[in-house]
């Protein structure tokens, strides 16, 4: 793949139709995932793993299926670490570029700091949103309406946690009215974190200070009557950043309910996927749909699954069960533990005959002792 490093100003407008080529991709991944902690203090909320897989490989798969292989990402907490997880990108067919703040620069700063490396049209996207939004549709829409700047609405029963969106004639976007509080809801839809926005429009960005897009950006777009358009998509979309919905995520990703090229590693073998080097006691039971991550073993009578995500190299001791719980790489779950509905992070330690339940989101290294009851 090819670096490209400047774009002609207008290419994606050649001829009328958009050229999903000439398009430059922009992941807002610099939140400090405050909400998801304390999965988040050792390992930053774009690449926490989906079915063991980083999650930004499933954004970076969706970007490729519409034709979007020139990608940026805009970072600045633990950065290394997601230079580390995702490097140039090249695993997932997309050229990855890395525009990184010094200090936090909020949404709309991150995107400004990427404008060196951006051409004529720029798709920005949360990173955090899980969906299957038809990005070719949306193009089309953007160029149809001859918009500058094109956010996809979704539509949810409480926006008070969003973005609302409100639309005027022709899908104009009329008000926005980010983390609204209640006596504000007059729709139901609501910013999904994924705009199309015309290069120059970067330039209304101040530079060297924290901006947001939310509550600047797209507020001086209609002070300033730019053509700014709403596009309610229908599709899957979840913002992962929460425990219960980072769990219902891989929920829904084991239920195929989100159209995507990404697939966990190794064989699908019965409804569950097998990665590499697994040691399964002959009395250990996987159910479907579950998966089980590279070097794990399970131990005699154990039962893993229905809807378990097991990361590499975990160990699951005899007659122990793992039932719709997120496991990360390196657990270790004593012999009769059960685990229900619930998230444990890189090498934590279950003592023997230990409940884990419901809610629960376990720290990296965290030691549950023997016997111990959490959650319901
Ligand atoms: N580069 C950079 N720098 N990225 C940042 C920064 C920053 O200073 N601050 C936040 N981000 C990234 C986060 O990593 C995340 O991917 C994205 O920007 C949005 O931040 P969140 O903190 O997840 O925002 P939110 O979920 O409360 O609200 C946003 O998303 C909703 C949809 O999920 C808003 O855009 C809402 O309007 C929207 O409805
Ligand atoms: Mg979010």
């Amino acid at each position: 793949l090819s670096h490209p490093r400047r774009h002609p100003r207008d290419a994606h407008r050649r001829g009328g139709a958009l050229d999903p080529g000439s398009v430059t991709a922009v992941i807002l991944a610099g939140g400090q995932g405050t909400r998801l902690r304390p999965l988040t203090y050792h390992r930053p909320k774009p690449i926490v793993p989906l079915l063991n897989v980083p999650f930004l490989a499933y954004q970076l798969a969706l970007l490729r299926q519409h034709g979007i292989h020139d990608v940026v990402l805009s970072c600045s907490y633990m950065v290394e670490e997601v230079r580390a997880a995702m490097g140039d990108g090249e695993r997932h067919g997309v050229a990855l570029r890395y525009a990184v703040e010094v200090e936090p620069l909020g949404t709309a700063g991150g995107v400004r700091n990427a404008v060196d490396l951006v051409g004529g049209l720029v798709v920005v996207l949360n990173g955090d949103v899980l969906t299957d939004a038809d990005l070719g549709a949306m193009l089309r829409f953007h160029a149809d309406r001859r918009s500058a700047a094109t956010i996809y609405l979704t539509r949810v029963p409480d926006p008070t946690a969003y973005g609302l969106v409100e639309l005027g004639e022709g899908g104009r976007v009329r008000r926005f009215i980010e983390k609204p509080d209640p006596t504000q809801i007059t729709t139901d839809t609501i910013n999904a974190g994924a705009y199309l926005l015309e290069r120059r429009l970067l330039d209304r960005i101040p530079e060297g200070r924290m901006v947001s897009v939310e509550r600047e950006f797209f507020p001086g777009l209609l002070a300033d009557r730019i053509p700014f358009f709403g596009w309610v998509g229908d599709h899957y979309w979840l913002d992962i950043g929460s425990p219960a919905k980072y769990r219902q995520g891989q929920l829904d990703l084991l239920a195929g309910r989100v159209a995507t090229t990404v697939s966990p590693a190794g064989a699908l073998t019965d409804g569950s996927f097998a990665a590499e080097g697994i040691a399964m006691d002959p009395g250990a039971r996987v159910a479907r749909p579950s998966v089980i991550g590279a070097g794990s073993r399970l131990g005699a009578g154990c039962r893993v699954g229905p809807c378990a995500v097991l990361g590499p190299e975990c160990a699951v001791g005899a007659g122990a069960a793992v039932e719709g719980a997120i496991v990360w790489d390196r657990v270790v779950i004593g012999a009769h533990a059960e685990l229900r509905d619930c998230i444990v992070a890189s090498e934590a330690r279950i003592g023997a005959g230990a409940h884990v339940g419901a809610g629960v989101v376990l720290e990296a290294g965290a030691e549950v002792p023997a016997q111990a009851r959490l959650g319901a």
